[in-house]
């Protein structure tokens, strides 16, 4: 397949948009003005729609119904649209012709990004994300930055960015007095060897109930940990192993959610960079010395609205410092992030750093954005805030007894319960079957329950929603794309489109599904704009339902010629793109259900 043969065809709405800049650039608009042209809500409309003439009515000043007339004279959409109409106060509709459609679904065929452009400058994008505490083991809250930073990063590497995942796990911190002091008065060996996470737990959560009760116990737990900080031979070897024994057991569950880091730096990685790091900011003059400890204070160059290092209290904007060595010493989970943007800009060249972690976390991220500034860094850092999980009271999900909820007993539960789904739906299918699907089905229900909300929403957690079968839900998708592969081995022979095949769009259920399939090229780069996976679920659902539709309105099977052929196709792209938009969500798919 030669370049020249099949040069990948531009987004519809591109090549409208090229077309646009011409007619415009023709009438004497400024330079500068870049024509936007959108998808219609109403497919009674056409498929895309421009506000250019009003928008440059006002620029030019002149009447946007004459300018609208001018450019349906002169845009050269021929061979892609309908002559443009007009509606309303000078939009322009544009209809995308059924043979033009037909190419575009030649070409989605023959394109293994299925219509998705690559970045003209790809980024070394470093995306800090998950990154639970050591010893205060992954709850389901950290579920939202696992599941959405694994989306972020599929997504941008599939555009052509250089993704870089660092785990920045919080192993360094006030919890190993406690872990250390447990270690040597209660640990329980055979537990630790069966259970680490649950067993350090344990311990963590014993030591703390007995640290705020008995002052003596919270004062042995300090002493450990001053120890530890010195460089105690024995706390050093105890931390150590608590770490290693808690990143096996999260490699596990990492693996079952199919998870990958590249790195996981975590804080203690950073520890002998601290010292120097403080001391240059206050060389620099960025830091200084108060009561004690070293702090970042307001430079007073932006308004106290906007300023990080400033709160109001009584109604009086006072210092809000950034703390960067406490008056004992002892170094902050701010001054390891400062000292973490250092390395992965030194040694990873990034441009841009992504931090998907819980809302609660925005004053820290404009702090510590703040203090790079200042110190001249340049790169982009963009906070990624999410909200929090709820249970079914719509208050933060907590167990029967209170607790937090383990994210591994979560994922556990799931699986069992899309087992009981199957094994109602589809008792015919064999056992080892069953456990692989259940295994799909349920980690992926979990996914996308959390992957089709706003990030921002605090949503509640509900089975029953997630599992269902109907509805904007992963086995709903992935039952879409079961029943687009069940055609195929209806198939004696397998399906195979040249890549200039011609094929023939006249029903208007085949339209509509073109016009979705063409669509996903224009959705996959949209998600990066405000990191938002939610714009892929809708997108997806939207696919499956037309899909739905263009099946029960035509025949497949039993229709013959370029009818068969292209209606073959639609099925075959909607299969394909179903798996590729899922594998961008992090999500699997099985041939069965
Ligand atoms: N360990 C932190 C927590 O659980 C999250 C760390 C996020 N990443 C970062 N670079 N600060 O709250």
């Amino acid at each position: 397949m030669s370049e020249e043969k099949t040069p990948a065809p531009g987004l519809i709405p591109e090549r409208i948009r090229e077309a646009l800049r011409a007619a415009v650039a023709a009438l004497g608009a400024p330079e500068e003005f870049d024509p936007q042209v959108t998808p219609t809500a109403d497919a009674r409309f056409g498929d895309y729609q421009s506000n250019t003439a009003m928008v440059l009515a006002k620029v030019m000043k002149r009447n946007p119904r004459e300018l609208a007339a001018a450019l349906v004279g002169s845009v050269e959409v021929a061979g892609l649209c309908e002559p443009p109409e007009i509606a309303g106060p000078g939009f322009l509709n544009f209809r995308v012709t059924g043979e033009a459609y037909a190419a575009r679904l030649a070409a989605l065929l023959a394109d293994p990004r299925l219509g998705v452009p690559a970045v003209a400058e790809p980024k070394t994008i470093v995306i800090d994300f998950s990154a639970p505490n050591v010893a205060k083991p992954m709850h389901v809250g950290h579920i939202r930055s696992t599941i959405i930073g694994d989306s972020l990063a599929r997504v941008a590497r599939f555009l052509g960015h250089r993704v870089i995942t660092d785990n920045h796990i919080g192993d360094w911190g006030t919890q190993f007095g406690m872990i250390i002091h447990g270690w040597k008065s209660e640990l329980d060996a055979t537990a630790l060897e069966a259970d680490p996470i649950h067993e350090l737990l344990r311990v963590y959560k014993s030591v703390n109930a007995r640290a705020k009760a008995d002052a003596a116990v919270m004062e042995a737990c300090k002493d450990e940990l001053v120890k530890l900080q010195a460089g105690d031979a024995e706390n050093l070897a105890i931390w150590k192993r608590a770490v290693d024994l808690s990143l096996a057991g999260l490699g596990g569950m990492y693996a079952r959610l199919d998870v990958r880091f590249d790195h996981f730096n975590g804080e203690s990685f950073y520890n002998a960079r601290l010292a120097p790091l403080v001391d240059d900011l206050i060389e620099k003059g960025i830091a200084r010395e108060s009561e004690g400890a070293v702090c970042v204070f307001s430079d007073g160059s932006v308004p106290p609205e906007e300023d990080p290092f400033l709160s109001q209290r009584d109604g009086e904007w006072g210092a809000n410092p950034c703390i960067v060595r406490k008056a004992d010493g002892g170094f902050l989970y701010s001054t390891s992030d400062l000292a973490t943007i250092d390395f992965r800009l030194s040694e990873w060249k990034a441009d841009e750093i992504w931090y998907v972690v819980g809302a609660p976390q925005q004053l820290h991220f404009r702090q510590i954005f703040a203090v790079s500034r200042m110190r001249g860094i340049e790169a982009a850092m963009t906070h990624i805030p999410h909200g929090s999980i709820l249970g079914e009271d719509r208050k933060l999900m907590k167990t029967r007894s209170g607790e937090n909820v383990q994210l591994a007993d979560v994922l556990t539960e799931a699986v069992e319960r899309a087992r009981a789904v199957l094994e109602e739906k589809n008792p015919t299918l064999e056992a080892s079957e069953k456990v692989a699907i259940a295994e799909v089905v349920g980690i992926g229900a979990v996914k996308y329950a959390e992957l089709s909300q706003h990030r921002m929403t605090d949503y509640v957690f509900s089975w029953e929603k997630m599992l269902a079968l109907q509805g904007n839900t992963a086995p709903y998708l992935q039952y879409a794309y079961v029943r687009t592969r069940s055609i195929f081995r209806k198939l004696e022979d397998a399906v195979v489109f040249a890549d200039d095949e011609v094929f023939v769009i006249a029903e208007p259920a085949e339209r509509t599904m073109v016009a979705k399939l063409c669509q996903f090229g224009e959705v996959v780069p949209d998600i990066l704009n405000d990191h938002k996976p939610n714009i892929l679920t809708n997108y997806l659902y939207e696919l499956a339902t037309t899909f739905h539709s263009f099946f029960e309105a035509c025949p497949v099977l039993r229709s013959e010629g370029v009818t068969r052929r292209t209606r073959l196709a639609l099925c075959e792209a909607t299969s394909r793109v179903l798996r590729q938009g899922l594998d961008l969500l992090g999500i699997r798919v099985t041939e069965r259900m």
